[in-house]
C-alpha cells in the first residue's frame, strides 16, 4: 500500500487533499511535515491515523530521510525559495529501487497580467494546448523558476505540477480553514470601507473549491499508487502540469458578492463599491499581524486587479476532472462566518 510523505498538510488545501486521499486511498499510511508539535495535535485531532515528523522546509536531512520511506511525496506548502526542499526530496525517492513520485503545488501566478482592471484581455491558456508556451514562460513569472526545478529533477523522479487558481470553500484544516486571500481581502475592505475593484475590476479571475482541487491530487496519487511499472505514464513529466479552475468570474462581480457577506459580519458599514488603484490597494492591505511580507502584499494587490484566465483540460483529459463543488458565491457566507468566529487575523 502507498506510503505518503505530505508537505503542507497543515494547509487550506493539504488538508483537503489528505482527507481525500484517505478516503479514496484506504490503507494508505499518510506522513507529514509540521512546523510545532502543537499543529501535529491539531492534524491528529481531524485524522486520528496520521503520522507527523516536526520541521520545516529549511529540514533538509528530514524531509530526504522522509521522502526515502515514501514512495509519493505530495508538496502543498509555498514553493518560493523552497527548492533545496524539492531537492531533498529527490535525494530521498531515488534512493528507492523504482522511480517515485513527486506532486508540486505551484499557481496560475505566472499567467498574471499588468494589474489594469479596466477590461480582459481575454487570453485564455489551456495546460494542453499552450503546455509548450507555459513550459517556457519567462523566469520572471511566479513560480516558474520552481516550475523549472521540478522538471529538471524528473530524470529521477515521476514529476506532476498542479496550478492552483483562487482556491475557495473551507477545508476540513483546523489550523487554516478558509481560503489563504480572505484576511487581506477583508483587511482591504475594513480601509475603504466597502467594496473595492481596482480600475473597472472587469479583470477576470480563475477560482477553484479546494475539494474539487484536491481531486486533482488525488487523481495522480491514485495512480503513483500503482507503482512506477504500473502508472500511466502520461500522467507524469515534463508535460504534466495542471491547472486547477472550476469558474471564473470578474473581480467587480466577485466583490458585488462578498461586499453584502462582509456587512452583514460588520466589518464594513457601506455597500459602495469605490474604484482604486494599485497603489491604494498595496496602502490597503497594510501590515499582517502573522506576516511580514512586502513581496506578498504586492503579490494580493496585483490579483486584485490582474487577469488570471486558464483551462484544466489537462486534468479533464486524462484524469476525468468534473468540478462538483459547490459555486464560488455559494460559499462566502460560510467561509466568512468561521473566519470571524475564530476571531484572529490568519486564514
Ligand atoms: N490558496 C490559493 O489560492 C493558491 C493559489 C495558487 C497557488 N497556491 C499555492 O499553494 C500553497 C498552499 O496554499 P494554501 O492555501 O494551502 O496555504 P496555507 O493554508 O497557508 O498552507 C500552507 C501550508 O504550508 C505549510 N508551510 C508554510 N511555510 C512552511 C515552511 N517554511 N516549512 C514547512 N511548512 C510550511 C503551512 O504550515 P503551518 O500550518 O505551520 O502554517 C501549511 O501547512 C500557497 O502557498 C501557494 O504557493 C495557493
Amino acid at each position: 500500500m502507498a506510503n505518503v510523505f505530505f508537505i503542507g498538510a497543515t494547509g487550506h488545501i493539504g488538508s483537503a487533499v489528505i482527507e481525500s486521499l484517505y478516503s479514496q486511498l484506504p490503507g494508505c499510511t499518510i506522513t507529514a511535515l509540521v512546523r510545532s508539535e502543537e499543529k501535529g495535535a491539531l492534524l491528529k485531532e481531524t485524522f486520528p491515523n496520521i503520522k507527523t515528523v516536526v520541521g520545516d522546509l529549511d529540514s533538509a536531512d528530514l524531509i530526504e530521510k522522509s521522502a526515502k520511506d515514501a514512495s509519493i511525496v505530495i508538496n502543498t506548502a509555498p514553493d518560493p525559495t523552497h527548492t533545496a526542499a524539492v531537492d531533498a526530496v529527490k535525494r530521498g525517492l531515488s534512493t528507492r529501487p523504482e522511480k517515485g513520485f513527486y506532486i508540486h503545488t505551484s499557481g496560475a501566478a505566472s499567467i498574471w497580467n499588468t494589474p489594469d482592471g479596466s477590461k480582459s484581455t481575454g487570453k485564455i491558456w489551456s495546460d494542453v494546448e499552450h503546455i509548450k508556451d507555459i513550459i517556457n514562460l519567462p523566469t520572471a513569472s511566479l513560480h516558474v523558476t520552481e516550475d523549472n526545478f521540478v522538471r529538471a529533477l524528473g530524470d529521477t523522479m515521476n514529476v506532476a505540477i498542479i496550478s492552483p487558481t483562487l482556491v475557495y470553500g473551507l477545508s476540513p484544516s483546523k489550523v487554516h480553514p478558509t481560503p489563504i486571500t480572505i484576511p487581506d481581502l477583508i483587511r482591504s475592505m475594513k480601509v475603504v470601507n466597502g467594496g473595492f475593484t481596482i480600475s473597472a475590476g472587469k479583470n477576470i479571475l480563475g477560482f477553484v473549491h479546494v475539494k474539487d482541487l484536491a481531486q486533482i491530487y488525488v487523481s495522480l496519487a491514485v495512480d503513483a499508487a500503482k507503482g512506477a511499472s504500473g502508472s500511466n505514464k502520461e500522467l507524469w513529466g515534463q508535460e504534466a502540469y495542471y491547472y486547477a479552475q472550476s469558474e471564473e468570474t470578474e473581480f467587480d462581480a466577485f466583490m458585488r458578492a462578498l461586499v453584502p457577506v462582509i456587512k452583514q459580519h460588520g466589518a464594513i458599514t457601506s455597500d459602495h463599491i469605490q474604484p482604486i488603484n494599485v497603489g491604494k490597494a498595496l496602502e490597503s492591505i497594510g501590515e499582517r499581524p502573522d506576516m511580514d511580507l512586502k513581496a506578498w502584499n504586492e503579490h494580493i494587490a496585483m490579483m486584485y486587479g490582474t487577469d488570471m484566465r486558464c483551462r484544466s483540460d489537462r486534468a479533464a483529459k486524462l484524469l476525468n476532472w468534473t468540478p462538483k463543488g459547490p459555486k464560488l458565491t455559494d460559499t462566502l457566507a460560510e467561509v466568512t462566518d468561521v473566519f470571524f468566529k475564530r476571531g484572529i487575523a490568519t486564514h
